[in-house]
């Protein structure tokens, strides 16, 4: 008996020992992430933006002038059409190159919403689209802002306004980039889209389905759309050293359901043993208590980690470089609280509860509404069916509403073309950044590009400090003047990129380090 114990103890020992030692070799190798950096690019042209206290004042105030018009989205059937007409002379007045230039070819589509298509001298090499939207969530005065939501109010080298980040920023620095670029002689070798929908906000039907529409008329396949999404993250990621930019390679899925139980009506008088509501609250609750399974790991959650765990102090370092040993033990830790929860699982939200009319009726009818962001590793379908078994009651009707699966996952290794373009300008803008794919929880119009490409990324280089993340269609959304020329820098360097015919071959020695 106690043998046998030994035994047990001393191949255990051994286990942990070789698993460790395994462990730090992975450690250790992780710690290089220099990837095609090191190596030998193409020479292609190489305009560089020297941008002078003139330029400085014009592309400022062409950035408040496009903030200062309310072009909101209030629902899928209301939008401000005036804002959005406007939106259009103002466009065409700011960037007076880009609309007369023979390079690029300007058309609205669905009324509102813009694609430039701008002529490469190599037609052999596969265009790109760079992705950005015109409208913006509503933003009230009386909710606490600083300054009037559009009104661009400069704040301590701020400027103030519903748009700044989400998502007039990347906007205007596209059309600024290409203005600055056609203006220098810029001819690309590369053709490439830029796309500006108007309905972004209310799920893009009209805008980015009408761009991608026209797109696939002409037969255009993409080599990669670049759309907004994550950003450069600073001091958010708590252990992380430095900033970190997220460059989002896949979108949750997403599903509404409706759950509702109908019963005869009746007196309060003489109830029930059961009520329509108390069933449905028992169902609701057994939805709550019963999440959906951890998949930490399994996703593209993993490779954030694993690009990002030689920026981390020990032990993080080490269990981030082991997530085939450490994932469930880390998924474990991250469900705890809401905001990394949403990388480990398909998260359950009940958002409308409705029922009764009459404080003497019994009613009839009893609906909730359940809003689900499906993980990369699991289907709508599979969502469905584990929703089935959590509520368990033949009583209740379960109907989707609406939903889509998890968006497929982009490419991000080293023979990656639109990551690795991506990447690079960030380096070269952001020497100190780190670089890695992340995941969006939310949904952007890129989605509907996924038959016309199959690399979508989800970037700009927009710095997110602690704070931040709530102004984001919250209160106070603000960029720095500072940061807003670095989204012109970074679209202005991005196009001249991209111009390579392909990506060099990665530098031997890099993995010998
Ligand atoms: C582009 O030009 C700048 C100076 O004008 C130089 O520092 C930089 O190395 C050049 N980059 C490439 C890729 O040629
Ligand atoms: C719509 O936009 C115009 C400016 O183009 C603005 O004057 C008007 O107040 C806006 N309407 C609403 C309801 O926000
Ligand atoms: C564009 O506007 C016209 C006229 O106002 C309208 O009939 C049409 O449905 C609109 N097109 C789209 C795609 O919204
Ligand atoms: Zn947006």
């Amino acid at each position: 008996m106690f043998k046998c114990l030994k035994i047990i103890i001393i191949s255990f020992l051994i286990t942990v020992i070789l698993l460790f030692t395994i462990a730090s070799i992975r450690t250790l190798s992780l710690d290089v992430n220099v990837g095609l950096q090191l190596a030998r690019w193409e020479k292609t042209n190489n305009i560089s933006l020297v941008i002078d206290h003139h330029q400085r004042e014009e592309l400022l105030a062409h950035f408040k002038g496009a903030i200062r018009i309310p072009t909101v989205s209030f629902s899928e059937k209301e939008s401000n059409a005036t804002a959005l007409r406007e939106f259009d002379r103002f466009l065409r007045k700011a960037f007076p190159t880009v609309f007369s230039s023979s390079l690029v070819r300007h058309e609205l589509v669905a009324n509102y919403s813009h694609l430039f298509s701008v002529q490469g001298s190599q037609p052999d090499l596969l265009p790109y689209l760079l992705l950005a939207h015109i409208d913006v969530v509503p933003a009230s005065e009386s909710d606490g802002w600083e300054a009037p939501p559009f009104s661009a109010k400069e704040i301590d080298g701020f400027i103030y306004g519903r748009g700044t980040i989400d998502d007039k920023g990347s906007l205007m620095g596209i059309l600024q980039a290409l203005e600055y670029l056609l203006i220098k002689g810029y001819a690309p070798r590369r053709g490439f889209y830029v796309g500006l929908g108007h309905d972004e906000e209310v799920s893009g039907y009209k805008g980015a389905m009408n761009i991608v529409r026209v797109l696939k008329q002409r037969s255009v396949q993409l080599l990669f759309v670049l759309d907004e999404g994550l950003a450069v993250l600073d001091g958010v990621i708590s252990g992380l050293e430095g900033p970190a930019a997220l460059i989002g390679i896949s979108e949750k899925g997403s599903a509404t359901v409706k759950l509702s139980v109908s019963m005869r009506p009746g007196h309060s008088s003489m109830p029930p043993s059961e009520s329509s509501i108390g069933i449905l609250a028992a169902a609701v609750k057994r939805l709550e208590e019963n999440p959906m399974p951890r998949l930490f790991g399994h996703g593209p959650e993993r490779g954030t980690f694993e690009h990002l765990a030689h920026k981390f102090g020990l032990p993080m370092k080490f269990i981030m470089s082991n997530l085939w040993l450490f994932a469930p033990l880390l998924g474990r830790v991250l469900e705890r609280k809401p905001d990394t929860n949403a990388f480990v699982r398909t998260t359950t939200a009940v958002t409308m509860f409705n029922a009764g009319v009459k404080v003497n009726v019994i009613p009839a009818l009893a609906e909730a509404y359940v809003n689900l962001r499906i993980h990369s590793a699991q289907s709508l379908q599979e969502v469905l069916d584990l929703i089935q078994s959590a509520v368990g009651d033949q009583r209740v009707k379960i109907e989707l509403v609406n939903g889509f699966d998890p968006l497929p996952v982009s490419s991000a290794d080293e023979k990656s073309f639109g990551f690795q373009i991506i990447k690079k300008t960030v380096l070269d803008t952001f020497p100190t950044v780190t670089v890695a794919p992340g995941i969006c929880i939310g949904n952007t119009d890129s989605r509907h590009f996924k038959d016309l490409t199959n690399d979508i990324y989800r970037f700009a280089p927009i710095w997110f400090k602690p704070g931040d993340a709530q102004r984001f269609h919250g209160i106070n959304e603000r960029i720095s003047k500072k940061n807003y020329e670095e989204l012109i820098e970074f679209y202005f360097s991005l196009i001249q990129n991209s111009d390579i015919q392909k990506l060099p071959e990665p530098h031997s020695s890099v993995h010998e380090l």
